[in-house]
């Protein structure tokens, strides 16, 4: 790794975080570039929080090392921690509070002067649609609204690194794309992001690269397309007029297309299969056609169909041979 301070913006070798029996984080490996939103994905307990507080200086790891724009979280702790910017799962506004004194209190620790405090408040609200709520106290804000507000706490001073833990977790889709949004215009300002996410179409829509970490180690990482090209060129989604032949059309699509993995989705109509690059050359669009073909001589009838990229959920499924989200054996036990 390098000290050098026009490096990346985060640098991790072997990584590790143990509590008890846990290893939290076992190994972890990251090379974040300046300037874009890198996404770390992974489901419930894949070690995701304990990173960012490591990242942050928040907690100690017990091997490997981390350096931050080239300073070391932990031999250099206070440069990293004048760098950085943290929201997420941890408090940062007071509730009983208004938005405004909220923002004003906060920018004058930060160290601006009243006017200057609470002109930046009042641009901030504005920016963040909290205009109308800022003689609210934050109390009575909506999940939304607080996720919002403490954002933009972390934002006051426009901070080099900002890590994003899980921003838009238990949101309506209106207040998360709010969210994405303020991401984008925070990266827009020279910002680097660090967003840590269980939606893995949050991390397709926000971030340039991705890691995918389960149970503490990176299974997974690229940018989108090289993590979607890794589970084949694309994916034909099929919905039949009738449920009842669905087992047909899988068996008759898995003999037909050598090599090609069909899924069921949780929709009784709907597969999905996923084709690539076939042995003999043809592409995905070939072998959809072909697929349709197939079903047509059978007679089954098919009342939709798209051809399209792989989703991360796909990408998800492939790594770990399970869904996104779902408990794992032992973390149900
Ligand atoms: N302070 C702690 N003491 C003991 N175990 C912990 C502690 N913090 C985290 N863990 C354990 O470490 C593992 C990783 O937890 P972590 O909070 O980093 O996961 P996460 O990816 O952020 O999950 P989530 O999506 O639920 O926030 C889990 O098994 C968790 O139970
Ligand atoms: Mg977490």
């Amino acid at each position: 790794m390098t000290n050098d301070p026009s490096g990346p913006a985060i640098e991790t070798s072997g990584l590790v975080k143990v509590f008890g029996e846990t290893r939290a984080v076992d190994g972890v490996d990251l090379v974040v570039p300046r300037g874009t939103v890198y996404g770390v994905l992974g489901p419930n307990g894949a070690g995701k929080t304990t990173t960012v507080k490591m990242l942050a200086t928040l907690l100690r790891p017990d091997g490997g090392e981390a350096r931050i724009f080239g300073k070391d979280v932990v031999h250099d702790a206070n440069d990293v921690r004048s760098l950085v910017s943290l929201t997420g799962q941890y408090a940062s506004v007071d509730e009983d509070l208004t938005g405004t004194e909220n923002l004003v209190l906060l920018g004058r620790l930060l160290g601006h002067r009243p006017a200057a405090a609470r002109v930046r408040a009042a641009q901030l609200l504005e920016a963040f649609g909290l205009a109308d709520a800022a003689a609210k106290q934050v109390k009575n804000y909506s999940g939304g609204m607080r996720r919002r507000i403490d954002i933009a706490a972390s934002i006051l001073n426009t901070p080099d690194l900002l890590f994003l833990d899980e921003p838009t977790t238990g949101l309506d889709p209106r207040s998360r794309n709010q969210v994405w949004d303020i991401v984008r215009a925070v990266v827009a300002q020279g910002t680097t992001v660090l967003l840590t996410t269980q939606y893995l179409d949050e991390a397709d829509q926000l971030a340039s690269r991705i890691a995918v970490i389960d149970h503490g180690k990176v299974i997974a990482e690229g940018t989108k397309g090289e993590l979607k090209a890794s589970v084949g060129a694309g994916s034909v989604h099929l919905r039949l007029r009738d449920a009842a032949r669905r087992a047909e059309a899988v068996a008759l699509l898995e003999t037909a297309l050598a090599g090609v993995q069909v899924q069921l989705e949780p929709d009784p109509v709907a597969l999905t299969a996923r084709v690539g690059d076939g042995d003999n050359g043809n592409g995905a669009a070939a072998q959809a056609a072909a697929a349709l073909a197939e079903l047509a001589r059978a007679d089954i009838t098919v009342d939709n169909f798209s051809l399209g990229q792989p989703s991360l959920d796909e990408v998800f499924l492939a790594l770990t041979d399970r869904p996104a989200g779902a408990e794992t054996q032992e973390a149900a036990a």
